[in-house]
């Protein structure tokens, strides 16, 4: 499948399968409010849930959105990657996508198929990841197919997704840093270029996706676990005994790794039809931030 044809699908309404270096993404023109109103239908997700508009490279960034200098900074040093920035909107993503809101999410993907795409469409493609709303992200093809392919025109492969979390979402709007949501890049990689970001929770509001039950398996999610119980599938992250219902995150305990496999392992738990899944502690520095929010959320904790 080629992005001549994947861009084709997107100008005719279609919704395409889209892989990035953070999660699969499904992908719509954001310009359409038809197809938006598609996408939001495909996932089952409420409408008041903002979408990310994903653009090429900073210029096309710039059409979009408002950046100012602070987001100019942090998209000079982290684009293409796993950051979203969320200013005030400029032109070309419709008002559903925005879910009525001024500002915009936007983010140029690393991802080569993204990029692709992106260049032979020629205009911003909203794409929240390609999961059924309240459901773990898709990180592989298969995955990805599975929660939505049913409604998409095409789908492309492009393996397993390098980074395996979506991306850090950070506002920059009135010229202040802050985090909406952890993700693929770590707060101190942020701070070091913005200094120390401002306090979330204040803002918590202000990202209207972040809901409590959310990246949620069928089975129940149990933290901090030392070792599964009985009929638990669990969620290692270090050395633990073999087992047909044991997952390793990473043996090594390297968390760029635990985050690449977090979702898929969660699914792959979920599929023994366990009583629970257990998962071990995961320190809270570098991706530890994200990783602990994702798996909270599946645990049904309000974040
Ligand atoms: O890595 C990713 O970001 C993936 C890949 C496919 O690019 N996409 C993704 O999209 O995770 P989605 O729709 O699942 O998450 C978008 C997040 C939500 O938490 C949403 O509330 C937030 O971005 N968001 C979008 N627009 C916003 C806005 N104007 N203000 C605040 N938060 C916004
Ligand atoms: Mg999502």
């Amino acid at each position: 499948m080629s992005a001549e044809a994947a861009a084709a699908a997107l100008r005719a309404g279609g919704l395409v399968i889209l892989p990035t270096e953070t999660v699969y993404g499904l992908a719509a023109d954001a310009a359409n409010a038809s197809a938006v109103a598609r996408l939001y239908e495909a996932k089952g997700r409420p409408r008041f849930n903002p979408l990310i508009a994903h653009v090429a490279d900073l210029d096309a960034a710039r059409a979009v959105a408002e950046l100012g200098s602070l987001g100019e900074r942090l998209a000079a040093r982290f684009w293409p990657g796993p950051l979203t920035l969320v200013a005030p909107h400029r032109a070309g993503v419709s008002a559903l996508a925005r879910a009525g809101l001024e500002t915009v999410a936007v983010r140029a993907p690393a991802h080569r198929i993204a990029q692709a795409v992106l260049r032979a469409f020629g205009g911003p493609l909203v794409a929240p990841s390609a999961n059924r709303s309240g459901r773990p992200s898709p990180t592989t093809y298969a995955d990805a197919v599975e929660e939505t392919g049913a409604s998409a025109a095409l789908a492309l492969d492009g393996g397993p997704c390098a980074i395996g979390l979506e991306s850090t979402v950070v506002s920059v709007l009135d010229g202040v840093a802050r985090l909406l949501r952890p993700g693929g890049l770590s707060r101190a990689e942020i701070e070091a270029v913005t200094g120390p970001l401002a306090d979330a929770a204040t803002d918590a509001k202000r990202s209207p996706g972040r809901l409590a039950l959310h990246y949620a398996p069928d089975a129940p999610v149990r933290l901090n676990a030392r070792a599964p119980r009985p009929g638990e599938a669990f969620l290692a992250y270090g050395p633990a005994p073999a087992g047909e219902r044991v997952f390793q995150l990473s043996e090594g305990r390297d968390l760029r790794e635990a985050a690449a496999r977090l979702f898929a392992l969660l699914r792959a738990a979920d599929r023994t039809r366990p009583t629970a899944i257990a998962v071990s502690p995961i320190p809270m520095e570098g991706l530890g931030e994200a990783i602990n929010d994702r798996l909270r959320r599946a645990a049904g904790f309000v974040g």
